[in-house]
């Protein structure tokens, strides 16, 4: 049961620690936030969870860590600065800014007023001074998307770790757009994460991938809490195609303030590695690439059975951190009623994303051998898991309860007085509340940790 409201989840995430307002002791930057002690433990949980199933678990995908500050020439023959823009408009009455194709009715949203200057674009790359002379000429731009140096490094990756076709590369990092009008929590924000593969294949081949790996993201998502019933997916008009795309799908999800893209699944065809290559007349390039006359790099595969040099096409699943943390908390939270009258909210989030995988619980708060004894099994627990288990020492087990149902720690075990002499705890589900008493060696048979 997905939350009511965007205040909700955000009211939710600044309680327990998931998000917080960047430089909000200042008032804030727009469009930019920060990732508390709970939120930075989901996020790495989710792109762990997205690496595991791109990576780990396919013997098809190398990974790779790049760096955000771009050479412009990337940027340049990716076409990012003819035609990364937005389009937008001033309003000649309040001075506000918006973009164009976010507006109803032609109207400014601040003021109403429909004096709007006619729409022009707006480029969304971010620039800054690369060395310390500031003349304008020596910069950098903070990549917009991950996917180009996947590209640029495209022979490196294959002269390092030779692979045949088809094969990807995976990465998940920081990207940057100076959006218009950031907006609806960290659904469209100026500094983000993605996690972009990719896949390369031969042409005439690309069709049949592009629904593979639409399928495969579909199952990922489902596997993540988020279920094929809660996605459209959108199969995006040729209008309004990014400049690199011969078809993509986008998936589309019920966000608390509407629906809008969570993942975007795109056939960019030969465009990238077409553009990014030297000696371009030497291929059967399809797309219709930037003119490049500066690269020194060859970025195509040798086809030994038709004895030629060919550049595959791509297939690119790519999905933002922030949208994936988002539609998972919204899917993983509800309020119940329980039978005392009160009533509890509660993240039911799959185990493998809780931002904590349990908490142990001494009774009392002061009681040295309990302490000790809750300490003991933390550690122990930890020293075989990957994710976090903590210490929750507040001497409150009603109130650690309720705040571990809210962070959506799948189980909590308290140490009491049974636990020095028996050598046995209490373990409690999150989801449906019930307590056993287990062994303290069995733990680990219990948890998914
Ligand atoms: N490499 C392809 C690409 O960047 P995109 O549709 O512009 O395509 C991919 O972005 C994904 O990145 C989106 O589906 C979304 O999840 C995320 N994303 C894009 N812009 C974002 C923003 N301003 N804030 C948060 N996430 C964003």
């Amino acid at each position: 049961m997905p939350a009511n409201s965007m205040d909700e989840l955000v009211s939710l995430c600044k309680r327990r620690g998931f998000i917080f307002q960047s430089g909000e002791i200042y008032g804030g930057l727009q469009g930019i936030y920060d990732y508390g002690p709970m939120g930075v433990e989901l996020k790495k949980n989710i792109k762990d969870s997205w690496w595991s199933s791109m990576v780990y678990k396919r013997d098809d995908i190398e990974g790779l860590d790049a760096s955000i500050l771009t050479n412009p020439k990337v940027l340049k023959y990716s076409g990012h600065e003819d035609t990364f823009s937005d389009p937008l408009v001033d309003c000649k009455d309040c001075n506000g800014r918006f973009r164009n194709d976010h507006l109803d009715d032609s109207k400014c949203p601040l003021c109403g007023s429909m004096n709007l200057t006619e729409p022009r674009p707006f480029n969304l790359m971010f620039k800054t001074a690369v060395g310390p002379v500031d003349d304008g000429k020596n910069f950098a731009y903070l990549r917009p998307e991950t996917a180009q140096q996947i590209f640029t490094n495209f022979k490196n990756v294959m002269d390092s770790n030779p692979k045949n076709l088809p094969f990807g590369i995976a990465q998940i990092g920081k990207a940057f757009r100076n959006e218009i009008t950031p907006r609806n929590f960290i659904f469209r924000v100026r500094e983000f994460e993605q996690m972009e593969l990719e896949f390369f294949v031969k042409n005439g081949e690309d069709e049949r991938w592009h629904e593979y790996w639409l399928e495969e993201r579909l199952s990922w998502w489902e596997d993540q809490g988020v279920p094929r019933s809660s996605l459209e997916i959108l199969d995006v008009p040729d209008d309004e195609l990014s400049h690199y795309s011969k078809k993509t799908y986008d998936l589309m999800y019920k966000f608390p303030h509407g629906e809008e893209e969570l993942e975007g699944i795109a056939n960019r065809t030969d465009f990238d590695l077409g553009s990014h290559t030297k000696n371009q007349n030497e291929f059967d390039i399809t797309a219709k690439v930037t003119n490049n006359k500066e690269s020194n790099s060859k970025l195509a595969v040798n086809n030994l059975d038709e004895k030629k040099w060919e550049i595959p096409y791509v297939i690119e699943p790519s999905a933002g951190v922030e949208r994936a943390f988002l539609a998972i908390l919204n899917e993983a939270y509800n309020r119940e009623s329980l039978p005392d009258g009160k009533s509890r909210t509660v993240l039911k989030l799959s185990k493998h994303l809780a931002p904590i995988s349990a908490a142990v619980i001494p009774l009392k708060k002061n009681d040295d051998n309990l302490v000790k004894l809750a300490k003991d099994v933390k550690d122990e627990l930890q020293q075989v898991s990957s994710r976090r288990i903590i210490l929750e020492n507040t001497g409150n087990i009603g109130k650690s309860y309720r705040k571990h149902d809210e962070i959506g720690t799948p189980n909590c075990i308290t140490i009491d007085y049974d636990s020095l002499e028996k050598k046995t705890v209490t373990l409690r589900d999150r989801d449906t509340m019930d307590q056993q008493i287990i062994k303290i060696n069995d733990i680990n048979k219990h948890l998914l940790i």
